[in-house]
């Protein structure tokens, strides 16, 4: 006579199962041992599974066990069959097999060679065969200083996984030459090993921004009466202190075109500037060229004396 069991499968609380341990956290390899046990008299009890699966008649406890677990699996079900309702139920193991990565390393993504001060760069961790993927957190270095955190929670992989993150930076004169670093931490929970395991990337040495060092002056100082006010005008970014000085001094300006304007109330006059990258011999000194395209001596003299007093 056939039996069907349409009832839904109970799991959880009503389940007269246990399963020791409840979570099991292992590595890529190692062996695994975890049994199932009814709480009433059960006519068969098993583990359903990809690997190693097992039954059991009329025992208590049945054990689920592998010796080198190497394959990515779905978590085994231990299920039970009883003489008494509810007839069947299971217990999901919460199974976690974990890979630290093959490799991790650390490069800048699109650009190479000296940088420049206030332009933005990328560096590009990257992280081969790493399972799972969600308990990944990728920390930044810069020296011994953590400067950024990125998390992989919101993915879902069993399997390895490839990953990669992105740090932007913006080179600053002021600052020192800096090594940067990325490390993978695989944070699995109170089961895991402890520390968790992680790995560090070669650091990455970042020089800051070279220039030759001098200061380079743009002068666009006007006589004129009334005394003449100034502005200048730049594709980058001016600091606010100077943009309306007669005279910019600064060892971190761009390359580039900047524009001064002398004006009063009679007349107006533009000066430009540009600065250019210049790189010497084969080496990597950079030094800076200004070159004066429009010079011109400014004289706003005010022509009508008497308006002027
Ligand atoms: C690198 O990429 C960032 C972001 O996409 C961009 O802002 C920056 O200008 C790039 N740098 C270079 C040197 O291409
Ligand atoms: C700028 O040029 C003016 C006029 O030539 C000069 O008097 C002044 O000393 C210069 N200022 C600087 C800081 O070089």
């Amino acid at each position: 006579q056939g039996l069907c069991f349409l009832a839904p499968l109970l799991s959880g609380e009503g389940c007269s199962l246990v399963l020791k341990p409840s979570r099991v956290v292992v590595g890529f390899g190692e062996s695994v041992t975890v049994s199932c046990e009814a709480t009433r008299p059960v006519r068969v009890l098993g583990w359903e599974s990809a690997i190693s699966a097992v039954h059991t008649q009329e025992d208590q406890s049945v054990q689920w066990k592998v010796d080198s677990l190497i394959d990515w699996i779905e978590e085994p079900i231990c299920y039970g069959v009883f003489f008494t309702a509810p007839r069947q139920c299971e217990e999901k193991l919460n199974l976690v097999l974990y890979k630290t990565p093959d490799s991790i390393s650390i490069r800048q993504a699109n650009h190479s060679g000296p940088m420049v001060e206030g332009k933005e760069y990328q560096l590009l961790c990257e992280v081969q065969n790493i399972a799972p993927v969600q308990y990944l957190t990728l920390r930044w270095y810069r020296g011994q200083t953590e400067v950024y955190q990125h998390s992989f929670s919101d993915l879902t992989s069993s399997s390895p996984v490839q990953v990669s993150s992105t740090l932007v930076i913006t080179p600053a004169i002021a600052e020192n030459d800096a090594e940067y670093k990325c490390v993978a931490e695989l944070e699995l929970g109170p089961e895991g090993p402890q520390p968790p395991p992680s790995l560090a990337s070669e650091p990455l040495a970042v020089s800051k921004p070279k220039n030759s060092g001098a200061e380079i002056t743009l002068n666009c100082t006007a006589t004129g009466n009334p005394a003449p006010v100034y502005s200048w005008q730049s594709p980058h970014l001016i600091e606010e202190r100077m943009k309306a000085e007669a005279v910019i001094t600064s060892s971190s300006l761009l390359p580039g075109r900047y524009t001064c304007t002398a004006s009063n109330t009679l007349e107006k006059k533009s000066k430009q500037f540009i600065i250019k990258e210049q790189i010497k011999g084969r080496g990597k000194m950079y030094e800076w060229l200004i070159f004066v395209l429009f010079f011109f001596v400014f004289s706003l003299r005010c022509k009508l004396d008497h308006l002027c007093r």
